[in-house]
């Protein structure tokens, strides 16, 4: 298998690149704010209980969100392999996803960093709450909370991931495109390198 995470901050692209790499390489792709929004508007006893941090833009606790992974990494079946986007969010979840892949022999070939800049990112999500509905994309106040809890929280996994030789940084400065072809010939490279060794 051949797993990559896809990570970076809100508004980096992460969600839009993840579904055509998807598509490209054949890769299941897990998506927890999708998961925990399509939660809330099922309204499920799990989306109440996320509903409200969701809303002000904090993280859903480690053990929540680790378990709808292992769920779906336990009911998979047969696939290429995973793209993760917006998980792990925390140093815990990265290494609750190595322990919960290594049980099956499995591991991340690479992290991708998705790279734009501050002010760029608040900009995207603004465009993006315009059409998406999100409550979380169209409130400056909530969106600069959700960049903040990137900062303090989240940014570190991406030195967990350079411990173990993983971490790719990718300029999401360009278009859909350009990052696309970007991001493919990192993968094809390491995809070579899979296949010969
Ligand atoms: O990944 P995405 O930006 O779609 O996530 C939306 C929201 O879902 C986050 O702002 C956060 O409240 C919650 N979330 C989380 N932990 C994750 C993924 C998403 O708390 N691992
Ligand atoms: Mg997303």
């Amino acid at each position: 298998m051949f797993n990559i995470v896809l990570f970076g901050p809100p508004g980096a692209g992460k969600g839009t690149q993840a579904v055509k790499l998807a598509v490209a390489y054949n890769l299941e792709h897990l998506s927890t704010g999708d998961i925990l929004r399509a939660e809330m508007s099922k309204n499920s006893p799990l989306g109440q209980k996320v509903k409200n941090l969701i809303e002000k833009g904090e993280l859903v606790p480690d053990e929540t969100v680790i378990s709808i992974i292992g769920e779906k990494l336990r009911n998979a079946g047969n696939v290429v392999g995973f793209i993760f986007d917006g998980f792990p969010r925390t140093v815990e979840q990265a290494k609750a996803l190595d322990k919960m892949l290594a049980d099956e022999a499995l591991e991340i070939a690479v992290m991708i960093t998705l790279e734009v800049e501050e002010n760029e990112l608040i900009e995207r999500i603004r465009l993006r709450g315009e059409s998406s509905g999100r409550t979380d994309d169209s409130d400056t106040s909530i969106i600069k909370n959700r960049i903040r809890v990137y900062n303090e929280q989240t940014a570190t996994v991406a030195d967990y991931y350079k411990n173990q030789g993983k971490y790719v940084p990718v300029s999401n400065m360009g278009t859909i495109d350009e990052t696309f072809s970007l991001l493919a010939s990192e993968i094809d490279r390491r995809l070579q390198i899979a296949i010969k060794s």
